[in-house]
């Protein structure tokens, strides 16, 4: 017998954006299913939020831990998810307990990860606190870990059930992760939405209002895309990356924030888009002159063409060899192009690497 089922899986999630809301964790969640919480966190963000978090939940009555690690890209491994499981059986959580990721990108896509694993899937909540993280990573439930220098090879597509972003904690960053995340905003903005791409273009100063404004059109983007594709099947969803093949070859090699290399990632995508789509001269510089305006490098000295080159190749969306980029065609449009000739990938490089 051969039948074909279709499985359908629907996945809610409920995002808030509000000023203070880590303060008003209990009135957001008003859930008493849970038998206990854990927030999953880095010693940076848990020394700035964790107890204003755990006060917050503990308003549930039921009981808070905290696993905490050591912040940074190189710790988001299998070993450090297998030691928040080993720690969350032996604190005797279950099917009902509720794994919080409060953090950057780093700690989301973890918890993600992890909550998609323990009893195959654990309910999940974001507390997103880097701008990169609230305006992307904390979006459209994608969480991994990189096994040695193949970033996010390894995880899940898992909705988280609540999403809490709360801008105010933007207060604490580095300038640098502001500058990082702005360019995942001028991502969203180049790829999806040519009104934005102006107002971002006339922003005077970079401030908490334009800050809040960004991350509720990011969000409201980047989930338009997600409802369309959840699981990426299509291309839809794979437009999201644009920037990201060169960016994840130049963040791992180089060690700059995910941002900075995406920043360049966009420069040299257009470059090859120039030769493949068609984009006028006029669109990429004025692309280059926003994300110059925020601070963000369009070139990076010191590489080789040939580790680069081979580090592209390791991308998880290179499927089979064949080089796949996310073109654009004007502000606002993109295509997904597959099998692109080596000879324009590689020349293309020259427009980046100085
Ligand atoms: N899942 C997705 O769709 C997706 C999308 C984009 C990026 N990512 C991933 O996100 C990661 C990068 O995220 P990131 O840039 O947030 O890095 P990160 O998580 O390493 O955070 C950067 C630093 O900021 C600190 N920090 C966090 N919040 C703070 C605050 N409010 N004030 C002061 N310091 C604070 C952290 O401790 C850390 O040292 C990468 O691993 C990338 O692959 C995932
Ligand atoms: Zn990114």
């Amino acid at each position: 017998m051969i039948t074909n089922y279709i499985v359908k899986r629907e996945e809610k999630t409920k995002i808030v954006i509000a000023d203070n809301a880590i303060r008003n964790l209990y009135e957001i969640l008003n859930e008493k299913s849970h038998t206990n919480y854990v927030i999953f966190s880095d010693t940076t963000t848990y020394k700035l939020f964790g107890e204003e978090v755990k006060k917050s939940l503990e308003k549930l009555d039921k009981p808070v831990i905290s696993y905490v690690i050591e912040p940074g890209e190189k710790n988001k491994t299998l070993s450090s998810v297998e030691k928040l499981i080993s720690f969350m059986i032996k604190s005797n959580c279950d099917r009902k307990t509720a794994l919080i990721g409060l953090g950057g990108g780093v700690i989301c896509d973890m918890a993600t990860f992890a909550a998609g694993i323990f009893y195959r899937g654990i309910n999940c909540m974001l507390i997103p606190t880097t701008l990169l993280a609230q305006v992307d990573a904390s979006i459209g439930g994608k969480g991994g870990v990189n096994i040695g220098e193949y970033k996010n090879l390894v995880g899940v597509i898992k909705q988280p059930n609540v999403v809490i972003i709360d801008p105010t904690t933007l207060e604490k960053l580095p300038k640098v992760q502001i500058t990082s995340g702005m360019a995942e905003i001028i991502k969203m903005a180049i790829a999806f939405d040519k009104k934005f791409f102006s107002y971002l273009a006339n922003v005077k100063t970079l401030n908490m209002d334009v800050l809040r404004k960004s991350i509720e059109i990011c969000v409201t983007l980047k989930m338009k895309i997600i409802e369309k594709d959840p699981l990426e099947k299509t291309h839809v969803r794979t437009a999201v990356n644009f920037g990201h093949s060169l960016g994840h070859a130049i963040e791992i090699i180089s060690g700059i924030p995910h941002g900075f290399a995406v920043a360049i990632g966009m420069v040299y995508a257009m470059e090859v888009s120039r030769k493949i789509t068609g984009l006028s001269k006029k669109d990429m510089e004025l692309a280059i002159s926003v994300l110059q305006k925020y601070n963000l490098p369009t070139t990076i000295s010191g590489l080789t063409k040939e580790n680069i080159v081979e580090h592209m190749k390791k991308d998880k969306k290179n499927f089979g060899g064949n080089a796949r980029l996310v073109l654009l065609e004007s502000i606002g449009h993109l295509r997904v192009v597959d099998k692109i000739d080596k000879k324009i990938i590689e020349e293309s490089l020259h427009k980046v690497l100085i």
